[in-house]
C-alpha cells in the first residue's frame, strides 16, 4: 500500500535550498523503493521569508506546518540580515517553529565514520568508536527567557537575558534522554552547571528523579566546562548527553569535530503530538546557512540527506527506508566521494554536492555499481 506523507520544507537561506533539494531527491528516491510518496509543501521562511513578507515566519506559515506530519528545514540566516539592531532576523523563524510547534526535544546524534577519520582535527585512535547522542532541551532556557537590550544607564549601556526553568520542562527530555538509552549502551550523561546556577541545581535534581525511576540505566552528571573537555579527551565513552538549551547548542557544535565536518550532521526535533505513524518532528541538518558557498554546488548535503532518514524514522514510522538512506550515504563515501569540507588531503577529487546526491540516490536504488568521483559514470 502507498502511503501519502505531508511534509513542509522550509529551505530558507544561503546553502539550505541546495541541501534540502538534495534530502529530497533521496526520499523520494526511497520512496520509490519503499512504496510511499511524500507531498511536499514549499514554505518561505527566515531571511527569505523577510524579503518575500516583511517576517521571518507568517502565522499562518506556522499553522501550515503544524498540519503536517514532518517538517524539513534547511538553513536560515546570512549577513544581509545580520544587523544587531534590526528588529526582524531570519532565526525568529526557527525559534518560533521550535516554540510554536512545541518541539521541546533536540536529538543530534553524533558518529565518526571510520572512512573520515583524517578529516576530524583529532587524532584518530581518539574519535575510534564514537558512536553518541545529544539530546538538547528546545523550548526553554535562555532562547525564550525575559530579555532586555539597549537601557542607557548612567554607568553604560545595560542588557540582560534570563533563564528559567521548570521542573516539567526538564522531565519530559531528560525522561526521553531515558528513553533513547534503553535502545541504546544504557547511559545517560546530564550536562549542568549546578555548582553556579539555580537552574542546572533544579536540572540535577529532577534528573536524579527520573534516574531512581529507571535504575537499569546509568546516570552520570557533568558539568558543562567538565563535558566540553571531555568531549575530546575520551568521546567514545558518550553515549546520550542531555542538557539545557544553550549548554546543547555549544556541545553540539563541538561534538560535530568527532564527526570529521560539522556538515555531516543531522537533526530532529521532536514534541510531544502524534502522527499517523510516529512523533511530529522538524528535520534540519546541524550546520547553518553558509553564505560564502552558496550556490556553488559545494555544500555537504550528508546532514540534510540523514536529516532526511531521522524523518522517516521518527515521523513517517519507515525504519528501513531510514536505514537504507544511511547505508546509501556510507556507500557513497566508501566509492570515494567527498565534499570539500571532507578532503583533508589531496587524496580525493571534490565531489559537488550534486552530484554526491546522485552517488546516495544510485546506492539507494539498487545499483550494482556506483559511479566514481570524477567519472561522472557507473565504473
Ligand atoms: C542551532 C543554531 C540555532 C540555535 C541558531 C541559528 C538560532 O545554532 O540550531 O544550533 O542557536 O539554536
Ligand atoms: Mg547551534
Amino acid at each position: 500500500m502507498i502511503s501519502t506523507l505531508r511534509v513542509a520544507v522550509v529551505a530558507g537561506d544561503g546553502i539550505g535550498p541546495e541541501v534540502t533539494a538534495a534530502a529530497q531527491r533521496v526520499l523520494e528516491a526511497a520512496g520509490r523503493r519503499f512504496a510511499f510518496e511524500i507531498e511536499w509543501h514549499a514554505i518561505v521562511a527566515g531571511g527569505a521569508g523577510i524579503e518575500a513578507y516583511g517576517t521571518a515566519l507568517r502565522d499562518e506559515d506556522l499553522r501550515r506546518c503544524s498540519e503536517m506530519d514532518a517538517i524539513l528545514l534547511g538553513a536560515v540566516g546570512g549577513p544581509r540580515w545580520d544587523d544587531p539592531a534590526a528588529a526582524v532576523r531570519p532565526e525568529q523563524a526557527l525559534l518560533a517553529l521550535r516554540q510554536g510547534l512545541g518541539l521541546f526535544a533536540n536529538l543530534r546524534p553524533v558518529v565518526a565514520e571510520p572512512l573520515l577519520e583524517d578529516s576530524s582535527p583529532l587524532r584518530p585512535e581518539r574519535i575510534r568508536g564514537v558512536d553518541l547522542v545529544i539530546v538538547r532541551e528546545l523550548t526553554g532556557g535562555l532562547y525564550y527567557g525575559d530579555r532586555a537590550e539597549g537601557h542607557r544607564t548612567p554607568a553604560g549601556r545595560v542588557a540582560h537575558d534570563t533563564l528559567p526553568y521548570q521542573e516539567g520542562e526538564i522531565r519530559r527530555v531528560v525522561r526521553l534522554a531515558f528513553e533513547l538509552a534503553r535502545e541504546r549502551r544504557g547511559l545517560v550523561t546530564s550536562v549542568d552547571k549546578a555548582n553556579v546556577l539555580a537552574t542546572s541545581r533544579l536540572w540535577r535534581t529532577v534528573a536524579l528523579e527520573v534516574g531512581a525511576e529507571e535504575p537499569d540505566i546509568t546516570l552520570h552528571h557533568l558539568l558543562v566546562d567538565r563535558c566540553a573537555m571531555e568531549l575530546v579527551t575520551r568521546p567514545a565513552t558518550f553515549d546520550v548527553i542531555v542538557t539545557e538549551n544553550l549548554f546543547g547548542d555549544i556541545l553540539s557544535d563541538e561534538a560535530s569535530v568527532l564527526a570529521g565536518s560539522l556538515g555531516m550532521l543531522a537533526s530532529a526535533s521532536l514534541g510531544e503530538r502524534r502522527t499517523a505513524w510516529g512523533t511530529f518532528g522538524l528535520y534540519e541538518p546541524v550546520h547553518g546557512s553558509a553564505p560564502d558557498i552558496a550556490g556553488s554546488d559545494r555544500a555537504n548535503p550528508i546532514g540534510a540527506i540523514l536529516s532526511g532518514a531521522l524523518l522517516l524514522r521518527w515521523s513517517l514510522g519507515q525504519p528501513e527506508a531510514a536505514a537504507a538512506i544511511e547505508s546509501a550515504v556510507g556507500a557513497a563515501l566508501r566509492s570515494g566521494h567527498r565534499t570539500a569540507d571532507l578532503i583533508a588531503a589531496e587524496t580525493h577529487p571534490i565531489t559537488g554536492t550534486h552530484a554526491f546526491t546522485d552517488a546516495v540516490v544510485q546506492a539507494l536504488s539498487g545499483a550494482a555499481h556506483l559511479s566514481h568521483p570524477g567519472t561522472g559514470h557507473a565504473a
